[in-house]
């Protein structure tokens, strides 16, 4: 009874208005959205969210790595609390759903609870995670890595952003932005986390069901590949002469290809970023670097195949120095039984069809994994389309997520 009464007050109109809200942060042409972590635009969308906690019965914390938390106490204050969340930043081509989402229904689920005059008894807390899509300082999950001590906040100091911005100075100057909130510890061991996500890809839609029930997520592994070689001349530079780094790129990412070739198209390989110096069309490249997404479901193919680049660059390439680095690694997880059953029985309970699927994305669940049941509610997108500014769910697609997100905490939460 408590539970219906709790998603009866879920409000589609205000969670599609927050939304949208939340979506004028970093807006680009085509409605899309450019909020990189630990910028003006992600502090202001942050401002936004801050102001709304208020009325939805909660307060606000941050902790060291910029996580930003909104706590909803219960009638047990020494209970173990169940986290839900998700992250603000987009990609820089983004769309107005993927991250923003899941911390806007956890904040609608904290308010249709508030407005319902419902007290749990476990608190629950809200998560937005800071740099969870690493387009701006790579990898992506900061936040939750480092939150959950898979790595120390310190081993990202050193990154940089394309304009040369330390990953350490822009997180302090967002701390020092954020100095009027409590400080809260990193860290923490939660009864449970479910996070509420747009699918971002096509099945859902394609097999017209309402919420898809997540087991688990594929592993991804990033690297990065530098050529160094020596600019020259385009003119007069005889190729015989030459250290061409774009060339030996090519050379290497053929090979690549070839490495990663999967018949069943189960493996996932991109070259998303290129760099290269000193990027002019009359001059020999002497420097270039690319990026590797790569992301498996079977942790031996993800090991085998990722620990294999290295020497597969170094034999392709010709006449450059070359170096393989690796920034990212997230073994294969799965879920809990206790969140994927209770995200099965809210959807059930609210009349909507689902699918059991695994994740293509990653997400700052898969690190929160080892520390407390976890799970995930996805909601179709149109097409699947996704780190597009086309990006789209509809308000009631959005809203039924939230009120299976809503029912699984009132349940886990019990
Ligand atoms: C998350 O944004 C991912 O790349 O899977
Ligand atoms: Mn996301
Ligand atoms: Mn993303």
């Amino acid at each position: 009874m408590t539970t219906g009464r709790a998603t009866a007050a879920v409000s589609e109109a205000r969670q599609w208005a927050r939304l949208m809200d939340m979506a004028t942060f970093g807006a680009i042409p085509g409605d899309g959205v450019n909020r990189a972590c630990l910028t003006a635009a992600d502090r202001a969308a942050r401002r936004k969210l801050i102001g709304w906690a208020a009325a939805a019965g909660a307060g606000v914390s941050v902790d060291d790595a910029a996580n930003l938390w909104l706590r909803r106490e219960g009638t047990d204050a020494a209970a173990a609390p169940v986290l839900t969340g998700s992250h603000m930043d987009s990609q820089p081509n983004g769309g107005r759903f993927d991250g923003i989402y899941g911390v806007i229904a956890g904040l609608e689920a904290l308010a249709a609870l508030h407005d319902a005059g419902i007290t749990t008894r476990r608190p629950i807390e809200l998560v937005a995670w800071t740099n969870e899509e690493g387009g701006r300082f790579a990898p992506g999950c900061m936040g939750s890595m480092a939150w959950a001590g898979y790595r120390p906040l310190a081993t990202w100091d050193d990154v940089t952003d394309p304009d040369g911005v330390r990953f350490a100075d822009a997180l302090a100057g967002h701390l020092a932005s954020e100095a009027d909130l409590p400080r809260r510890q990193l860290g923490g061991v939660p009864h449970a986390y479910v996070e509420a996500h747009i699918e971002q890809g096509p099945r859902l839609e394609a097999e017209a069901r309402d919420i898809g029930v997540v087991g688990g997520i594929q592993g991804s592994r990033w690297f990065t590949v530098t050529l160094a070689g020596d600019t020259a001349h385009a003119g007069t530079t005889p190729l015989a002469l030459r250290r061409d780094a774009v060339q030996d790129m090519l050379r290497a990412i053929a090979a690549l290809n070839v490495l990663m070739h999967d018949p069943k198209d189960v493996l996932r390989f991109t070259v998303g970023r290129i760099v290269v110096a000193p990027n002019t069309s009359n001059s020999v490249a002497d420097r270039a670097s690319f990026s590797i997404d790569f992301r498996h479901p079977d942790a031996a193919v993800l090991l085998a195949r990722g620990d294999a680049i290295a020497g597969v660059v170094q034999a392709a390439v010709r006449d450059c120095a070359v170096s393989v680095t690796e920034s990212f690694h997230a073994l294969p997880v799965e879920f809990s039984p206790l969140v994927i059953e209770a995200v099965a029985a809210a959807a059930a309970a609210e009349g909507l069809s689902t699918l059991r699927m695994p994740s293509g994305a990653f997400h700052d669940a898969q690190f929160v994994v080892p520390g407390c049941p976890t799970g995930m509610i996805f909601v179709p997108c149109h097409q699947g389309i996704s780190h597009n500014p086309a990006e789209y769910s509809s308000p009631a697609q959005l809203a039924a997520g939230t009120r299976v997100l809503t029912r699984t905490l009132v349940e886990l939460a019990a």
